[in-house]
Parts: C-alpha cells; structure tokens; sequence
C-alpha cells in the first residue's frame, strides 16, 4: 500500500503557461512527485465560474496545459494528471458540502471580494461557491498537502473549516489539509510587472527559441541608466532577477554584476548571455514539448488514464460521503443490497 502523504493541486486551464509558472509552482511540483502521492487536477469546471461564454477556448486550453505540465517534467507514471470534469464526483461532493458552508462566510473570500469588484458584474453562484468546489477537490482524495500561491490560502483555510466540520458532525473522515507555499517569489514579466498573462508580458513555454530571445531583448532593465557606461542597478532589475534564477553558470552572473554596476558591460550584452542561459535551459522542455504535441492523442490518453485512477478514488469518497450524511444513495444506486 502506498502510504505517501497526499498531494493535490491543480491550475485552471487560462492560457499557456509561463516561466513564471515553471519557476514559481511547476518545478516544485515535479519535485514532490517521487515523495508523495500527487494529483494533478486540470480545473476546468473552475474555469466557467469567470469566464463559461468561450467554450472552444477552454477546449483549446485544457490540452494546452497537459503539454506545458509534461513538458515541465510532471509523469505519469508516478502522477497522476486528471481532468476535473470528467470526475463527477467532484461536483456532486461540492453539492454535499454547500450545506455546511454559510452565504456570508463565502462573501468574506478575499478572491471573491476582488473578482466581484473588479468584474463589476453581479456574481454568479458558480463564483461564490468557487472555494467549495475546490475544498471537494481536496476532500475528495483526502488529502494531506495542497501547494499553491499565495492568492489560494483563503480557500486553503476553508477546506480546512470544511474538514474539521465535517469530522465533527459525522466523525473522523478526512485530514485537513494543509497549504504548501512555493518559496519563489513572484516573477517578475519583462515589463517588470508581475509576470502574468492577460498582461501580455510573459516568456512562454511553447515560445520557440526565436521569441524567447526576442521577449528578452526587449526586457525592461534599469531605467536610469542611458549608455553603457551609466553605472547600473542590480536590485530590482528584471534581467539580473532572471540571470539568477535560469543561468546555471553562476561565475558569468557574477562577473556581469561586477561589470554593470561599475559601467562597464551594456544592456544589449547582458540581455544577450541571459537569452542564451535562458535557451539552454529551457531546451529539454522543448523538446519534450514539441514531442508531445506532435502526438495529441498521447496526451489524451494520459489524460484519461490519469483520470480513471482519480474517479476511482474520488468516487469511493463520495460514496462514503453520502452514508455518512444519511443518504441511501449507495443502496439505490445499487451498489449494495437494500436493507428496506
Ligand atoms: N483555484 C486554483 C487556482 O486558481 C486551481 C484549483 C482548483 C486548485 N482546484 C484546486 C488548487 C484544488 C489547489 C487545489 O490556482
């Protein structure tokens, strides 16, 4: 039996992903995989809670991010990578569980608070119950560990209320579930603005070679300094921030600090050497990019498979779920003998 602590998490499919993305969440991620049980949710239902009105886009996006997260290094065989709505029990375990959350409490999420705010839209149910769709997510494997951005644990801390509820009303039934911070900060875009990508200021990972060099080029370096021989500013500098964390030859890194905060080595030389750090190493994501997507019908079979494995266990959940909350839902559905 596998006895692992429990891992899920996932992502909305919004868009490709980014080296924020990889940096920030995905390499840490591949990193759990050998020391705990991971699902990899593909959050698709959490999709439609802002934005239900472009379906081939959400279509287009949910194979997008099963090329960027095995690109990424997440496998298969030791992961499993599942796609939220071809799991009903999810859904149905959120149903189950909106009876145990209040209105007001669900108001009181600051994700919810800015969304209303900046949407300047009157909500929809699917938003104010977007926490509790995720706290079934988590429940539904009964997990130990969530990691996610700083943004989520809000609905972290709900999962947890959720959890402890649930147990106390109807007995000991699932952990709670404890939010795992990356240690990264942010990533700054080349704008240096939060790297983001409805920003239009991110490096993706399908971007070929070409225009990662060419989004470099353009980076947002250190805004007093006009010639080459202007002493410049390490702290704060976007190009440094990324020669820090993707050139892996730290003596060039240093060398080129030294120079640019004496004048002594130009914007134009700086950007190149990170847009060749930054190729290298990005080059094997690529290629186990372009496989894949070479191969759609690889990455829908891992999809499925991946999902199959999760319905089992979500389902045996909700099943469990059910009883517990006196519903006679196993026995009708035929999944045990009726005891009438
Ligand atoms: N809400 C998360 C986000 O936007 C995505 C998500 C959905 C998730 N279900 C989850 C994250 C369960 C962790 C656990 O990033």
């Amino acid at each position: 039996m596998d006895t692992k602590p429990i891992v899920l998490t996932g992502h909305r499919p919004t868009g490709p992903r980014h080296i924020g993305h990889l940096v920030g969440t995905l390499t840490n991620w591949v990193a759990l995989q050998d020391s705990h049980a991971c699902v990899f949710l593909v959050a698709d239902l959490h999709v439609l809670t802002t934005d239900y009105a472009h379906p081939d886009q959400v279509r287009a996006n949910t194979l997008e991010i099963v090329f960027d997260w095995l690109a990424a290094g997440i496998d298969p065989q030791r992961a499993c990578i599942a796609l939220q709505s071809a799991l009903p029990a999810h859904a149905q375990l959120a149903v189950l569980l909106n009876n145990l959350v209040t209105v007001s409490r669900l108001e009181r999420v600051p994700t919810y608070k800015e969304q209303t705010q900046q949407l300047n839209l009157q909500p929809s149910t699917g938003l104010l119950a977007y926490p509790v769709l995720q706290t079934a997510d988590i429940l539904a494997y009964k997990a130990n560990r969530v990691p996610v951005g700083e943004d989520q644990l809000p609905h972290i801390e709900l999962a947890r209320e959720v959890a402890r509820r649930f147990n106390q009303l109807y007995g000991p039934t699932f952990p709670e579930p404890v939010g795992m911070l990356s240690v990264m900060p942010r990533l700054p875009g080349v704008d240096n603005r939060t790297m983001h990508t409805s920003y239009g200021n991110a490096i993706y990972l399908r971007d070929s070679e070409e225009e990662t060099t060419r989004k470099v080029m353009s980076m947002y370096t250190d805004p007093t300094r006009i010639h080459p021989t202007d002493p410049g500013h390490i702290e704060g500098n976007p190009v440094f921030v990324y020669h820090d964390l993707f050139n892996a030859n730290g003596a060039e890194v240093e060398e080129l600090k030294e120079r640019y905060v004496l004048g002594k080595v130009g914007d134009v030389d700086v950007k190149r050497r990170l847009a060749a750090a930054l190729n290298a190493t990005l080059a094997p994501l690529r290629e186990r990019r372009a496989e894949i997507a070479a191969q759609p019908e690889r990455a829908i079979e891992i999809l499925r498979e991946g999902t199959a494995r999760a319905r089992a266990i979500s389902q045996e959940t909700l099943e469990l779920v059910q009883e517990r909350m006196g519903l006679r839902a196993d026995e009708v559905a035929g999944r045990a003998p009726l005891a009438i």
